[in-house]
């Protein structure tokens, strides 16, 4: 069964209704399935276990604290690309020494933290950030992990805005420029163990092909680096694992985990892998409620509460996210809907073309999948406040962070001095 249900046309998430929670905290607000995140985590672990990979969330896909604690509990790492993310995750209880922190600007105040925190491993992903980390690292009297990102220009046929293996795209340094990074990390760099490769070719991934070509690609360059007196003791084999927004089928995991031992089964190298979108993409509803309906001569608009600066992902990606009533009956509409939010851009929809039942003023609508890249990319565009989250566990609910208050964001400006007078 589902974590996330009708029960006698009522939409509940696990134990909880959809309208109980509604009835405490104003829509919109996310809310997430514990179960749901736990599931795909232990299922991960369990379609992995022959290599006993560390699990290394990707915290940007939700950095709510009590998600991220979620999987701590569960034995998680985490992937982080800021200094932000980095201390969320020591807050929520994830060891320092668990962390892997990658992205292609980290500053050096950045490095400096990660390095005094005494991070797993700074994935680099230039020669020049190569070389701040060791001057960084140096001037601590501290000796820096790091893992080499290596862009193995494989396609990973997702959406070109998350597609990040190709030599086009600005990550991870070519592949083939890895002995040469290895030498002359060796021979000038002594404040650097370098002993890792990394690789993450793109997000939402449908096909495993793109997997198989880019895992092949890093091992032949491990056997490579190793033939040329290089110790590599680590492969950090990224995220991208896709999910089923619209019907599509997503990744089998136990075909996932084939390629994976098959390619690195006998590397002798410790594994780690960074799921994101899989682990809380489907764990995640976007709660909203019906204002008005505006009925077209061609189709109807359904204007909600919640618009893209909640969930950009519709209009930035042209992502599918499903729309499904909380309270199910009533006939279908003959027209297709759009459900719009109030912000002044015509980009700004949640979903287009949409067969849905009639619906009345004051209903309430769940976006689906809204877990991954939901909440964590919503913004305050048009002044509004971002939304509050909730944690669903078993029958519980929990407020995990409140709606924002305007006050709060005006507290944020100053009016200067030469504008003072009215
Ligand atoms: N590791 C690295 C180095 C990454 O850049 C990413 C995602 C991940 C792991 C996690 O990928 P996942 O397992 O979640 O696919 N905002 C976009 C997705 C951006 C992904 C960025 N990097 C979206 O809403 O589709």
């Amino acid at each position: 069964m589902s974590s996330i249900n009708y029960v006698n046309e009522e939409l509940f998430i696990e134990g909880v209704s959809i309208e109980a929670i509604a009835g405490s905290i104003e829509t919109p607000f996310y809310c997430y399935s514990t179960a749901l995140m736990v599931r795909r985590y232990r299922d991960l672990r369990e379609a992995l276990k022959l290599l006993k990979p560390t699990i290394y969330y990707a915290v940007k896909a939700n950095p709510n604290l009590a998600v991220v604690r979620t999987f701590s509990h569960q034995g998680a790492g985490a992937d982080v690309v800021s200094v932000g993310e980095l201390r969320r995750c020591l807050a929520a209880g994830i060891p320092a020494n668990k962390i892997v922190f990658a992205g292609v600007g980290k500053t050096r105040s950045e490095i400096s933290e990660a390095l005094k925190e005494g991070v797993f491993q700074l994935n680099v992903e230039s020669e020049p950030e190569l070389i701040a980390i060791n001057e960084v690292a140096e001037s601590l009297g501290l000796i820096a992990s790091v893992g080499l990102r290596v862009n193995p220009d494989v396609d990973a046929k997702t959406h070109a805005k998350i597609t990040t293996g190709l030599k086009e795209n600005k990550f991870g340094i070519e592949l083939d420029r890895a002995p040469y990074i290895f030498e002359n990390a060796a021979r000038s760099l002594e404040n650097i163990s370098l002993k890792s490769l990394s690789v993450h070719i793109g997000s939402q991934l449908l096909d495993l092909a793109p997997y198989r070509i880019a895992y092949r690609k890093v091992a032949e360059m491990t056997l490579r680096l190793r033939a040329l007196g290089f110790e590599i003791d680590h492969l950090d084999l990224g995220g991208g694992l896709g999910i089923s927004y619209n019907a599509e089928k997503a990744p089998d995991l136990n075909s996932f985990s084939e390629i994976v031992n098959d390619i690195f089964g006998d590397l002798d190298c410790k594994i780690g892998f960074e799921p994101g979108r899989y682990l809380v993409g489907d764990a995640g509803l976007l709660v909203t409620k019906v204002l008005y309906i505006k009925k077209g001569r061609d189709k109807t608009f359904i204007i909600v509460d919640g618009a893209m600066n909640d969930l950009i992902r519709p209009t930035l990606y042209e992502g599918y996210h499903g729309v499904i009533p909380v309270h199910r009956g009533g006939e279908i509409q003959t027209k297709l809907c759009d459900i719009v939010g109030p912000i002044c851009e015509s980009g700004d929809y949640l979903a287009q073309d949409r067969v849905l039942p009639e619906l009345n003023e004051n209903d309430l609508l769940a976006i689906k999948s809204a877990g991954a890249y939901g909440a964590a990319m919503s913004s305050t565009y048009n002044s509004r406040p971002l939304v509050p989250e909730v944690l669903v566990n078993g029958g519980e609910f929990c407020l995990i962070r409140r709606r924002q208050t305007v006050q709060e964001s005006i507290d944020l400006e100053k009016i200067p001095n030469w504008l003072e007078t009215d």
